[in-house]
């Protein structure tokens, strides 16, 4: 029996409606930029697996030292014990995080590291005895599933059964260069009680929202205003983060840098889970105390767990190196003169890009459909041409592997192109 009928026996997928898509289709290997299916079709992975797997499937370098590592020390308990890839790692995040990060907290995978980042955030205020103790964040945001990462998310279809157990959150726009004076207006509002703990923010991107974009000058202004008021910023670079905008983290692009960054997904190059989230020295010190509820108890049992951790390494040499900084401008290039080659059709509007990261939207008439077969179908296209790609509603965008080749890409750009004419 195919994997695809005996999945549907005893396996409940992650956001799905079995009702209406009962069957996944089943992989069976994932070689650099391809996955292959268990009829032996090919496809393009075109969001990199969910923007983790930014070096290729299967990347010789990350998997020699994953099994390197695996005849050493698979799991240790990360509470009273240390090891070498847990201490090699932070001092790799170092070189290339932003130079105020002090210290590293890890989980195993992006909505605890969000989750942490927001703990950490409101202790540090309740350690210091300062009443702050309420959060701002973006319009639309996506930070995660756990509780309080859908807190500071938008409301959407994945939050809203729950939104009377959610912790309040105000929410602001994300800022851009045409809205700025009210976006700032609305925050002096906010903050005038001084009880703002933190924003949390995914800094220029809104992935889940729909590869939504906003402005790094206008972002760089709500930042200061922040710290003006002792706001603390909580930057969720989970998608962004490791090149996805052209720069190693998206806080890159900004003058002023967050007190707390939240790491995932890329951070292990699709090979394993793991999570950070880093924070300056100051907030560090807010938890060093002779008591001991003043420390953070927060834990995962798969905290730092050293196979991921020595994947995590590889996946920041890998990063560092000139073959992937060369693939991450190709893909900028490259997107950023197709997407102005196609921007001219009547079909589609809103045609964006950073670094690696390219999207637009097909013009509906009526938007109420976009969820439903308008999606499905373009997905099913780009499926039988042999690309994974996954509309989000009419927004059609793309994040490939920093490996892909000049013809590669074309060839991505090309099935793009023809779903237009499909459209
Ligand atoms: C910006 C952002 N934050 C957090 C998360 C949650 O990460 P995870 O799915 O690993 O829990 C995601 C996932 O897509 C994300 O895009």
């Amino acid at each position: 029996m195919k994997l695809e009928e005996r999945d549907k026996q005893y396996i409940w997928h992650p956001l799905n409606q079995h009702k209406t898509h009962p069957t996944s289709k089943g992989i069976v290997k994932g070689e650099g930029i391809y996955l292959y299916d268990e009829v032996g079709n090919k496809y393009i992975d075109g969001i990199s697996s969910w923007y983790t797997a930014v070096y290729g499937h299967c990347n010789p370098y990350i998997l020699q030292e994953v099994k390197d590592q695996l005849g050493k020390l698979n799991q240790i308990v990360f509470s009273g014990f240390t090891h070498e890839p847990a201490v090699v790692l932070s001092e790799k995040l170092m070189e290339i995080l932003p130079q105020n990060q002090a210290k590293v907290f890890f989980s195993d995978n992006g909505s605890t590291a969000v989750e942490v980042g927001i703990k950490m955030a409101l202790q540090h205020w309740s350690n210091k005895g300062i009443k702050k103790n309420k959060l701002i964040a973006f319009n639309e945001g996506f930070h995660g599933d756990t509780f309080g990462a859908m807190s500071v998310s938008g409301q959407s279809i994945y939050n809203k059964p729950f939104k009377n157990y959610l912790v309040k959150v105000e929410r602001i726009l994300p800022p851009t260069n045409q809205n700025i004076n009210y976006v700032l207006e609305h925050i002096i509002k906010l903050v005038k009680s001084g009880e703002v703990a933190a924003l949390v923010y995914e800094p220029l991107v809104q992935g889940a929202a729909g590869m939504k974009m906003h402005d790094a000058e206008a972002l760089n202004n709500v930042l200061q205003l922040c710290k003006e008021h002792e706001v603390l910023l909580v930057a969720d670079e989970v998608m962004t983060g490791f090149g996805k905008t052209g720069t190693n983290f998206a806080s890159d692009h900004m003058e002023i840098k967050p007190d707390i960054i939240c790491l995932s997904k890329a951070l292990s190059g699709g090979v394993l889970p793991l999570a950070i989230t880093s924070c300056t020295q100051e907030i560090y010190n807010a938890f060093l105390n002779d008591d001991p509820a003043k420390g953070l108890f927060h834990a995962h049992t798969y905290s730092a767990n050293p196979i991921a951790c020595r994947a995590a390494i590889a996946s920041v040499e890998l990063l560092q190196s000139q073959e992937i900084q060369d693939g991450i401008k190709r893909l900028n290039v490259l997107n950023r003169s197709f997407l102005e080659e196609i921007r001219s059709s009547n079909k589609i509007e809103n045609t964006r890009q950073i670094g690696v990261i390219a999207a637009f939207d097909f013009k509906l008439e009526n938007n109420s459909d976009t969820y439903g077969k308008f999606r499905d179908n373009l997905y099913d296209f780009f499926m039988k041409k042999g690309l994974c790609l996954r509309p989000l509603g009419n927004t059609i965008y793309w994040v490939l592997p920093y490996v892909s080749s000049e013809e590669q890409i074309k060839k991505v750009h090309n099935i793009i192109r023809q779903s237009i004419d499909f459209v």
